[in-house]
């Protein structure tokens, strides 16, 4: 048997190489090169073909094949891997005369050395390093505290323009390194069906890569369009020069480099990057060798402008002296090479014209003021709305009708009012009039002492209030209800059938099916909840019954109780009944709940409606109580604070895992504490107080060994 399966499985084995190498090129050449080589139908028949064999044979799949593009690797947790080569970051500065410095003292240190610098645009993403040996990817892995970072290995495969495979002549062993970024237009595409599916949008395209890169499921990464721009290269000190071996034969590449060729390349930054580039990577064509400040500075000042127009976000220039021999005499500061720096572009800034002031009324019922202002671009979008925030930002900012308003854009999308462009004030201009009573169901408005602004008491008749904590309830982070957007939610309460979270648990089915709502604003196009639309509704509304106390708590949306706050509570209260009956001393002893948070919680738990409502939500079914997952006992009786920035573990997880093994966390260091628990960075102060009272201080190390002493 065994022989006749040896027989037939080497011309498998080829063609599935075979397949791995044309479906690679292709992909490089489409997203590389912007070529189609093939018909779309040619590329897939192949792909298919590739998956087909790797199902059926799935001992010959290669660990860097091309399907690996599409994801399908779940990650629950993402392996902490310390950095070969740490990544140090730059040192950065907003002002010219520190570049002109920078330099100056770098010609100083260098004497008569002659030597370049290169400038090169500074990304705004997220910064990964590649580990790539004998030409195949083996690890991809965030920056992390630059020591120890992620290991995003199956989403990097994602990423078409990260190479699996190298091309041309290579190092035997090394590292590229560069950033993740969102470009624009895929950016808001991506945000806009967040938006469509009754997601919280990404506030800019470099928080929404680095969410990318944790994704839990790398296919879902695969649907992300991120793209990999090369910036680094990063060589051990000893390696031999390899030359792919499996390069298709009509590459556009053919003609690859010799061994001694990559050696001169690798002698300066821009010949580095021009080889890996050769390999397969995408880098910037802007990088641009400079041999004085004033061609610096040309550059800075070119780009400045022209940043707007490039297809993704850049935040800066990098400067860098071009001659790698020279890096080891420049050295290291603390944390940042002195052979580079960074050069930070000023947020951009517009004046415009204030046309009017509209107010919005959200779920808790705060009313924020919303300055429509004359179109005008800014940071590559028009922006036409801006939050003033509340009624003290107008007054702080003094502004008045007709106005000019500046307004910024710094890494964010979301536009900033900073001022008020005095020198186009109207004379006797009028302050601006805040609203007396709520735009949406005419309630005088209230302001509670120590708020800044005002809001609309009518918590049980403004549409807007009813509607934004049903959308508050089912959203992802709290009890994840899909299929009930913002349309539907609106529908639901017109109808009369849901005006407040327990109502969901009531629904029927009969009362769903046949429903019409809009669906898209623009056309107006209606659709009617189908059989199956109904039975998805109540399906997610039956599985959140599964949603952890935590969360249940979060998504009651009491003021100022956010999803930190909701665990902190739930962890400490552990149910329900003991928060209810907590009093507000008792709310504000738990970690990161100040007194006014601890007072909306007490005064929440004391309006009748409310109690009712977590009375039917209990009856519904819901968690009320926290589920303890005891891992064991080996804890028991032992008191730690814990201090300070851990390599293993988040502060938080910490402190879970201290628990999940019976042992018990305290915030401040008393004689009753058994271990002080110190991580990087802890604070003197409880260093002091545990050599005081005699305390033992451990490290992560002594901890994970007291835990888990077999490992
Ligand atoms: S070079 C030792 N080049 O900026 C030099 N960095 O603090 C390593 N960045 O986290 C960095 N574009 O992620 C370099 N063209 C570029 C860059 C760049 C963006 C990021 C990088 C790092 C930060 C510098």
């Amino acid at each position: 048997m065994d022989l006749f399966s040896n027989i037939d499985i080497e011309p498998v084995r080829k063609r599935i190489e075979e397949l791995s190498r044309l479906v690679d090129y292709y992909n490089h050449e489409y997203y590389m090169n912007d070529t189609s080589l093939v018909s779309d139908f040619e590329f897939d028949r192949l792909l298919r073909e590739l998956i087909d064999l790797e199902h059926q044979y799935p001992e010959l799949s290669l660990p860097n094949s091309p399907t690996k593009r599409v994801g399908g690797e779940v990650n629950k947790t993402f392996r902490q891997v310390t950095h070969r080569f740490p990544m140090l970051s730059l040192g950065n500065t907003y002002s010219t005369d520190e570049i002109i410095e920078f330099e100056s003292r770098t010609r100083k240190l260098l004497g008569d050395t002659s030597f370049s610098y290169t400038c090169e645009l500074k990304y705004d993403g997220v910064a990964i390093g590649l580990t790539y040996r004998n030409g195949s990817l083996v690890q991809a892995v965030t920056r992390g505290n630059g020591a120890v970072g992620d290991d995003i290995t199956a989403n990097a495969r994602t990423i078409p323009t990260i190479p699996l495979h190298l091309f041309g002549t290579y190092p035997d062993d090394f590292e590229v390194r560069g950033e993740v970024v969102y470009p624009f237009h895929e950016f808001e595409a991506m945000n806009a069906l967040r938006e469509a599916e009754g997601d919280e949008p990404f506030a800019n395209p470099r928080n929404a890569a680095s969410g990318s890169l944790k994704l839990q499921d790398s296919s879902e990464c695969a649907k992300r369009k991120l793209q990999f721009c090369a910036y680094f290269m990063m060589l051990p000190s000893r390696y031999d020069v390899l030359h792919a071996t499996s390069q298709p034969a009509s590459s556009a590449m053919a003609q690859s480099m010799t061994s001694q060729e990559l050696t001169d390349h690798l002698a300066t930054h821009y010949g580095r990057l021009e080889a890996v580039r050769q390999m397969g990577f995408k880098v910037q064509p802007y990088i641009h060798e400079c041999k004085n400040i004033a061609e610096i500075m040309d550059y800075i000042n070119y780009w400045d402008t022209e940043r707007w127009n490039l297809p993704y976000a850049i935040d800066g220039i990098v400067i860098k002296v071009n001659q790698v021999d020279l890096w080891d005499r420049l050295g290291l500061t603390a944390k940042s090479p002195r052979w580079a720096i960074a050069y930070k572009f000023k947020a951009q800034q517009v004046s415009t014209l204030l046309e009017s002031v509209s107010f919005q009324v959200g779920r808790t019922g705060i009313v924020t003021p919303v300055a429509n202002m004359s179109p005008v671009w800014l940071g590559g979008t028009t922006v036409r709305r801006a939050t003033l925030n509340n009624a003290d930002f107008i007054q702080n900012m003094d502004i008045r009708e007709g106005d000019y308003l500046l307004v910024e854009k710094g890494g964010e999308i979301i536009p900033k009012v900073v001022g008020v462009d005095m020198s186009k004030r109207q004379p006797g201009a009028l302050a601006v009039q805040y609203a007396v009573t709520c735009p949406e169901c005419g309630t005088r408005l209230v302001r509670e002492e120590g708020e800044s602004g005002y809001y609309c008491p009518n918590q049980d008749g403004c549409p807007p209030q009813i509607v934004g904590r049903l959308e508050h309830f089912v959203a992802r982070k709290a009890m994840d209800i899909e299929n009930l957007g913002s349309e539907r939610l609106q529908m639901l309460y017109g109808k009369g059938l849901v005006s407040t979270a327990a109502d969901l648990y009531d629904l029927r089915r009969e009362q769903l099916v046949g429903l019409e709502c809009e669906v898209d604003e623009a056309t107006g196009r209606r659709s009617t909840i189908q059989d199956k639309g109904a039975d998805n509704i109540l399906a997610a509304i039956e599985q959140s019954k599964q949603v952890p106390f935590e969360r249940v708590l979060f998504a009651l949306g009491i003021r100022y109780v956010g999803e930190v706050g909701a665990k902190k509570l739930a962890r400490y209260f552990k149910n329900i009944d003991a928060l209810m009956a907590a009093s507000v001393p008792e709310l504000a002893a738990v970690e990161d709940v100040g007194e006014k948070t601890a007072t909306f919680v007490f005064d929440y738990f004391r309006d009748p409606r409310h109690r009712a409502i977590v009375e039917r939500l209990r009856q519904a079914g819901l968690q009320m109580s926290v589920v303890e997952h005891r891992v064991s006992n080996v804890l028991e009786g032992i008191t730690f604070v814990v201090s300070g920035v851990f390599t293993h573990f988040s502060r938080d997880e910490i402190k879970a895992h201290i628990e999940s093994h019976g042992g018990k966390v305290i915030s401040s260091v008393s004689s009753k504490t058994s271990y002080v628990l110190a991580g990087e960075n802890m604070g003197p102060e409880k260093l002091k107080k545990a050599e005081k009272l005699g305390v033992p201080v451990i490290s992560e190390v002594d901890y994970l060994q007291m835990v888990e002493p077999a490992k």
